[in-house]
């Protein structure tokens, strides 16, 4: 492969450490390992980062509650998160926590650079207004909503739900107000800048109704990066948190190998619930810092669980090693992946799940693979047969997996249609058990041994293609596939999906192992 590969540079949210992980994080941290894999494999150099989020007082108030100091319960608890890289098999290249020296750096770095680039933008003042702890954000009068508390009383509430709480407080601001015509020739410029376009309409629609200047630093607690010159305040959790995102390219160093190869960020992976932080705020401090904007932000909608949002109250919420002890990693992984639609709420329910993982990875690819492997290894001395002359359904096949497959997986994966870009997979997986039947190889043996081999080789040159094409997603089974053929592990990615690169005939197999177990239905996580 080339060594001048273009660079690919994608994020997830950071995770709030006030709280163990649950399938809600697992989902977006597995929907950026996909991409970040097929980036790989389709010849790019990635940079995948991912971390936890560890200011602000949710996360002061939490460690407060359990009797811990800040920082001893984020050791704690980011443990949990960090620990998700080997349980999910997740390829990040690193994992950034705020609490991190080099992250202070960033931050305070990037406040530098707004006051010296735009010494207007930011300002001393005073916040009077609504304060919501959960989503760490500000909402104005008119966004809130009533509600009542666990004891009856009528309170106010943010968009998502959560109470907000009423701040004054000595604080500076950040002159948002002056970024809002900017914000919307971004995004008529490049709409793809926000994605879905359902997204990019609410967004465009908060922006037309006018920005207030946000307040980015509080001063009633001292949890955070403390503001440069003025360490009485600490900054605004999410001007901290999004910073991230260049800090794990090198920032402030804008010299770094790093932040010249991979910034500005190809994708940032973040949920629906925070898209104004990242489609609002982010470009506009990102503009005012004279610094390049990201090029795209992708929201992801929300798991749910048996058609209701995951809470601690309903007491539906999985952890994804609940999913894991009873579908399997790369089960759990194709689940998530086939079953949420692009950008859309995805739901989880256990019935469901077992219909789906039986029907396509146990019936379709794994049935695929054990019964070819299994008359080859019966019938054909153990070895990879002979290919002799070819009928049209063979070529079609085969032109199907070379030259259709990843053509069209990589205008789904693009922009992260990976249940469109699985069912563009599995075509060529009914194709393929279509074929079997169809050319019934098993009562070749007698009638015609050479049509025999053929129909065998092209069944195994497919399965290869398939072995290589569904790494992103299932990686350990598509490995154990592309093992059983003995593929070099350096012929394993995109550009070994030709004619130039078919399986060698001759070539001894094992005795074939089963790679997707069928499960029963009553083995339940949830
Ligand atoms: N710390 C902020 C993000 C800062 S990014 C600079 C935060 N943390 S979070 O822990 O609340 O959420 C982390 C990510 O998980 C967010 O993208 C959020 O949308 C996502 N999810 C949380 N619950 C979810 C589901 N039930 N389903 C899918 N994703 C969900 O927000």
């Amino acid at each position: 492969m080339a060594d001048n590969k273009a660079p690919f540079y994608i994020t997830t949210a950071i995770d709030y450490v006030n709280g163990a992980p649950h399938i809600g994080h697992a989902y977006e941290k597995i929907l950026a390992d996909v991409m970040a894999r097929f980036k790989r494999l389709d010849g790019h150099d990635v940079m995948f980062l991912t971390g936890t989020d560890e200011h602000g007082q949710k996360v002061a108030k939490t460690a407060e509650a359990n009797g811990k100091k800040p920082k001893e319960f984020c050791d704690e608890i980011s443990q949990k998160f960090i620990a998700m890289g080997p349980q999910l098999n997740l390829s990040y290249d690193q994992f950034i926590r705020t609490t991190e020296e080099r992250h202070y750096e960033a931050s305070q770095a990037i406040w530098n650079a707004i006051k010296e680039n735009n010494p207007d933008d930011i300002y001393l003042d005073k916040y009077e207004g609504w304060y919501s702890v959960r989503d760490e954000g500000y909402f104005t009068e008119d966004e809130l909503t009533e509600g009542e508390d666990s004891d009856g009383n009528t309170i106010k509430l943010a968009p998502s739900g959560a109470p907000v709480e009423w701040v004054e407080e000595e604080s500076y601001f950040f002159r948002l107000s002056a970024y809002g015509d900017k914000l919307l020739e971004l995004y008529k410029n490049h709409p793809e800048f926000i994605s879905p376009d359902s997204r990019r309409n609410e967004v465009v629609s908060f922006v037309k109704s006018g920005l207030q200047d946000i307040s980015i630093s509080r001063t009633n607690f001292d949890w955070g990066v403390p503001v440069p010159g003025d360490d009485k305040h600490v900054m605004y959790v999410w001007l901290d948190a999004l910073t991230n995102y260049i800090t794990g390219v090198g920032y402030p160093d804008t010299q770094h190998a790093d932040y010249q190869k991979y910034w500005p960020a190809d994708f940032h992976v973040v949920g629906k619930d925070i898209i104004r932080f990242h489609c609002v705020y982010w470009p506009a401090f990102l503009m005012a810092a004279n610094l390049q904007l990201p090029k795209k932000i992708f929201a992801h909608g929300f798991i749910n669980v048996n058609g209701q949002k995951m809470s601690k109250s309903v007491g539906n919420v999985i952890a994804p090693q609940d999913l894991i002890d009873t579908y399997g990693l790369d089960a759990t992984r194709y689940l998530l992946m086939r079953e949420v639609s692009h950008g859309q709420d995805g739901n989880f329910s256990h019935d469901y799940a077992v219909q789906r993982i039986n029907s396509d990875l146990a019936n379709g690819l794994g049935n695929l693979v054990q019964r070819t492997l299994s008359m080859i290894y019966k019938n054909c001395d153990g070895k990879i047969p002979t290919m002799g002359e070819l009928t049209n359904e063979d070529q079609n096949l085969l032109a199907h997996a070379h030259t259709k497959l990843i053509p069209a997986l990589r205008i789904d994966a693009d922009d992260m249609k990976f249940n469109r870009g699985l069912e563009t997979i599995w075509k060529l997986v009914i194709e393929a058990n279509g074929y079997v039947d169809a050319q019934a190889p098993w009562g070749l043996k007698k009638t015609d041994p050479e049509r025999m081999e053929t129909v065998l080789y092209i069944l195994a040159e497919i399965i290869r293609v398939l072995g290589i094409a569904v790494q992103f997603v299932v990686p350990t089974s598509a490995n154990k596939i592309l093992d059983q053929l003995k593929i070099d592990t350096n012929a394993r990615d995109y550009s070994f999906i030709n004619k130039d690169n078919m399986l060698q005939s001759g070539t001894e197999i094992d005795q074939p192992e089963g790679v997707f177990p069928r499960l029963e239905t009553n083995e339940k996580a949830a």
